[in-house]
Order: C-alpha cells, then structure tokens, then sequence
C-alpha cells in the first residue's frame, strides 16, 4: 500500500527516515491527472532509486488564468491506483494552505530564459514553476527528480536553477511519450474534441519536418491551429498551439 502523507513534517520526516541509511531516494512532482507521460517518470525514478516518492499538488501560482486552473482534470483515485502499480512508496498530497503559509510573498524568479516562449504567453508562470519546485525538492530532498522533456522550458529552468541553489539533487529529463499518432500525452488532451483530436497530431509532424520555423507557422496555421509560437532554441524547436480552449505544447530535436 502507498502511503498517503498530507503534512509537510511527517514528509520531510518520511524522506529522511528512506535516505538515512544511504539509500538513495527518487522524486516524481506531479499535479495529478497521471498519464502513460507520468507512468514513464514514475517507472524510471522506482528503477533507478531505493525508494521511490511523488506528489500531486495543483499549483496554484503557475496559473495566470484561474479558468485554466479550474479545468486541470482532478482525478485522485485513479492517481493512486497508477502509482501504486508503479511502486511508489509514497505520496506527498499538501494543502495549498500548508504549501504557501505566506501567501506568495516569497518566490524564486529567473529573469532571462523565463522570459521566452511560454513565459511570454504565460504571465508569472515560471516563478509559480520555480517556487513550488524549489519548495518540493526542500521538504523531500531527493537523490534525483524526473521531470518530462514535454516541458523542455520548464525542464532546463528547474536543472538550471538546482545548479544556481546548490540543491544536491540530479535533475533527469524523460523523453515525451506519444500516441501512436505523434500527439504528445499531456492532460490536456481530455478536452480535445473528436474534430480536433484527428487534427492534433499534425502538430507534431510539422514541427519535426524539418522546415523553418516561420514556414511551420504557416503550416500550422493552415491546419487549423492557432499558433503562439514555434521557435528554435537549446538545439530543440519548440512550439504551441490552441485548438478552441485547449492548449497544446511539444517540442522536437533540431
Ligand atoms: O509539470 C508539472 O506537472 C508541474 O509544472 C510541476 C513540475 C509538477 C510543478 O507544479
């Protein structure tokens, strides 16, 4: 049985009870709605650990647009169920009242690489990112967190500022798992209408094409996308895009 911890001392308690005798502890942060995505960093961090932790906390402060918060898919049991078959000895499950006890008062912000891509169509997102990471990987201390490539952006800030905060935890970025169409797995996807879920895939197939990313543009935008951004940095091209309400991200080697 998975043991279910909701107060941030028994956690940090817990955590370091299982690194205690050396063994090295692995740490998935989540916000629930777990998917084959999750599944995959919830496999490697129980492979490659003694012991293996997660959590699920919808975090507030990476919204800049409370609707968006409101329709993140909550989806408890069957959390517990998927992490319990991968072997997670423990899941931290906070309040949100517990997690920010001065409100939001204190906060880590980065002030370059933030800036770009999402941080540019997601106000403030990447502070809410950094804050509630930092704030995790303090009460669990892990050996290693997972964390998937989808989120390239969000996967370099956090290895980066780890780097900059002298945490002593490695930072392992997970390749994006797919349908077998392309789309990249994502709890997003839930809201996909059966039109624009045959749609989605495209996505995907014209960022990996290969072509310039103002012509992907064009082909995304013919496709029936609405296009935030496709751009090429860190040796990836990244993109996203809205299909109706729902928002889509991904992101392909160069
Ligand atoms: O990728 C996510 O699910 C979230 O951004 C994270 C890392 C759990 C922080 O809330």
């Amino acid at each position: 049985m998975i043991r279910v911890i909701r107060s941030i001392d028994e956690m940090k308690q817990w955590c370091r009870e299982q690194t205690g005798d050396g063994c090295s502890l692995g740490f998935v942060p989540t916000m629930g709605a777990l998917h084959a995505g999750h599944r995959s960093l919830l496999e490697r961090a129980r492979s490659e650990n003694d012991r293996a932790a997660a959590s699920i906390f919808v975090n507030p402060t990476q919204y800049d647009d409370p609707e968006d918060l409101e329709n993140y898919p909550r989806t408890f049991d069957a959390d517990v169920e998927m992490l319990e078959s991968a072997g997670i000895d423990a899941l931290f499950f906070p309040s949100d009242d517990s997690i920010y006890p001065t409100d939001y008062r204190y906060r880590v912000t980065e002030n370059q690489e933030s800036e770009l891509l999402e941080g540019a169509h997601r106000n403030g997102h990447f502070d809410g990112v950094l804050t509630i990471v930092l704030k995790l990987l303090l009460i669990t201390r892990p050996t290693r967190a997972y964390f998937g490539e989808k989120d390239w952006q969000q996967y370099i800030l956090v290895r980066d500022m780890v780097k900059a905060f002298f945490l002593d935890t490695e930072i392992i970025g997970c390749p994006t798992v797919r349908e077998a169409d392309g789309l990249a797995l994502s709890s997003r996807n839930v809201h996909l209408d059966p039109e624009q879920r045959k749609i989605a895939p495209r996505f995907h197939s014209i960022l990996s094409s290969g072509a310039e990313p103002g012509e992907q543009r064009r082909q995304l935008e013919a496709a029936g996308f609405e296009v935030d951004y496709v751009e090429k940095r860190w040796g990836r091209v990244l993109g996203a895009v809205r299909l109706g309400e729902t928002r889509l991200i991904d992101n392909v080697p160069l």
